[in-house]
């Protein structure tokens, strides 16, 4: 018989926290759910605030387990996924941040990497790590931190301070805090700091030391899914284990079922990012894509995955909303967009953090070109869907000719995926199906089935292929020709983004 007991998940995601209860096979129970403030103190810059952030996770647990109507007796385990390189720098005895979280979109450490990477380059340390030096990873963040908060560096020196990505700052406060806290993070996680070396999965001394980072202030790594601690006497989830940990693009590429070697999934949330299994040997890119660890269950082997990241494709949704004020709410963009017939000649490359995958392009800024008197909001509104689009046929570009693997399928996720408009101009644009399971929940699903694989809810990887269901396909049916008139406007837009910053 199933085990009648459920899974809860944590997601905490750029704009929002998620908390969702799964059952046994797969299916979500109940979610709660909250937004935190984007704090933006100047142009490139991005911070969150990380009590505001722990606050929500605490309210979005017990708003998922009250519409479950269950307690923490019915938790076997407690997964975490996150956004990404977001770093945290924390009093390890109050547990107070002496900063606010820099966020993956900001761009304040133009200059450090650019510095960082000397008569080098970007790619100094890329062998090592699998990333070129970008604004996007947390070292150089923590390491500005350290730089401008007064006093930081010496209290980091003398041990008073510790660092984290956020799943490492949500696992430290679930576990105690500054009461005995675990302080971890996964492979996944570490793997996006410039500190790790792909292969021992060790931090790398020597890149810590460049970056001034004292190791002693950096995380324990660990797997992706083992018992990493239990939910602390104060909280909501006393004794339950926390279980699980994969950074949240990692976790989608396992809730999406990619196991085998050449499977790849996409994920449409603020950014998008698209991931290919490469099995247990990392893959160097030589097309502008990230090497990086895809998941390591316990003590098993780590499985590698090469990422295409693309910093802004739903966020370029929410600022149509929020700084232009062209739609009342994200959803109403389809019905404008599909309200006219094509991109009336208009092109939007929302470089608002410079431009990721394939270009890494720290000098890049926003641009709306090829603009006539005959472009209104709803073709501009098409433009921003359809660089989504774009966006990601260039990073599918880069991931065919690094892998030698011609995709046939590409599993999708995420928000922007309830966008009919958008999934049918994806197909046309990459000429390969996109398909969307059932469970489209699945970063929160992936880092649940780590957290239950690890404490013997699911078996393995098979449960999971077995609870995975295409639920909804897109083919393409674009003609050839017309599909590359639009993809070579869109490659003479991207041109234009480049060289905005000294
Ligand atoms: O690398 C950044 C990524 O992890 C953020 O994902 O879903 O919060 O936009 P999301």
């Amino acid at each position: 018989m199933a085990d009648q007991r459920f899974i809860l998940a944590i997601d905490q995601g750029t704009t929002s926290t998620r908390a969702i209860v799964f059952d046994h096979a797969g299916r979500p129970v109940a979610t709660g759910q909250k937004e935190h403030a984007q704090i933006f103190p100047r142009a490139g810059w991005v911070e969150h605030d990380p009590l505001e952030i722990w606050a929500n996770t605490r309210e979005v647990v017990g708003e998922a387990l009250a519409k479950a109507d269950i307690n923490r007796h019915a938790l076997a385990a407690v997964g975490i996924t996150n956004q990404r390189e977001t770093a945290v720098v924390w009093d390890a005895a109050t547990g107070v941040p002496v900063y606010n979280a820099i966020v993956w979109q900001d761009t304040r450490t133009h200059q450090l990497v650019a510095d960082l990477g000397g008569a080098d380059g970007p790619d100094k340390y890329k062998a090592r790590v699998g990333l070129p030096l970008a604004t996007y990873f947390s070292g150089p963040k923590v390491r500005w931190i350290l730089d401008n908060v007064d006093g930081a560096r010496a209290r980091a020196e003398a041990g008073e301070l510790l660092m984290g990505t956020i799943d490492t700052w949500v696992i430290w406060n679930l576990t105690g805090g500054p009461d005995g806290g675990v302080h971890v993070t996964d492979v996944t996680n570490a793997s996006r700091t410039m500190l790790m070396d792909l292969k021992t999965l060790a931090w790398d001394p020597e890149i810590a030391a460049d970056m001034g980072i004292p190791i002693s202030m950096l995380p324990t790594i660990t797997s992706s899914a083992e018992v990493y601690g239990y939910g602390a006497k104060d909280g909501l989830l006393i004794d339950t284990p926390i279980a699980g940990n994969l950074g949240d693009q990692h976790a989608a590429t396992f809730g999406q079922a990619c196991f085998e070697k050449g499977m790849a999934k996409n994920t449409y949330g603020t950014g998008c990012f698209m991931l290919m299994n490469t099995g247990t040997e990392p893959v160097p890119s030589k097309h502008g894509l990230l090497t990086t660890v895809c998941y390591q269950i316990g003590d098993t082997a780590p499985v590698y995955a090469l990422e295409g990241s693309i910093a802004v494709t739903g966020s370029l949704i929410q600022w149509l909303r929020d700084n232009l004020q062209l739609v009342d709410s994200a959803a109403d963009v389809e019905a404008l967009a599909a309200s006219v017939d094509d991109n009336g000649g208009a092109y939007f490359v929302p470089a608002f953090s410079g431009l990721f995958a394939p270009y890494w392009r720290g000098d890049a800024r926003g641009a709306l070109v090829g603009l006539t008197r005959y472009v209104n909001r709803a073709h501009i509104a098409r433009a921003a869907l359809e660089a989504s689009a774009y966006q990601t046929r260039e990073v599918l570009d880069a991931m065919e000719a690094d892998s030698g693997v011609r995709l046939i399928e590409l599993r999708v996720d995420g928000g922007m995926t309830a966008n009919e408009l958008l999934m049918q101009f994806q197909a046309d644009q990459l000429g390969v199906e996109v398909v969307r399971p059932v469970v489209a929940e699945t970063t929160a699903l992936g880092a649940a089935y780590a957290a239950g694989i690890a404490v013997g809810f699911w078996a393995g990887e098979a449960d999971v292929v077995a609870n995975w269901a295409a639920g909804k396909r897109w083919t393409p049916t674009m003609d050839a020709a017309e599909r590359d008139r639009l993809y070579r406007s869109w490659k003479k837009a991207v041109t234009k983004t480049f060289d905005w910053v000294d």
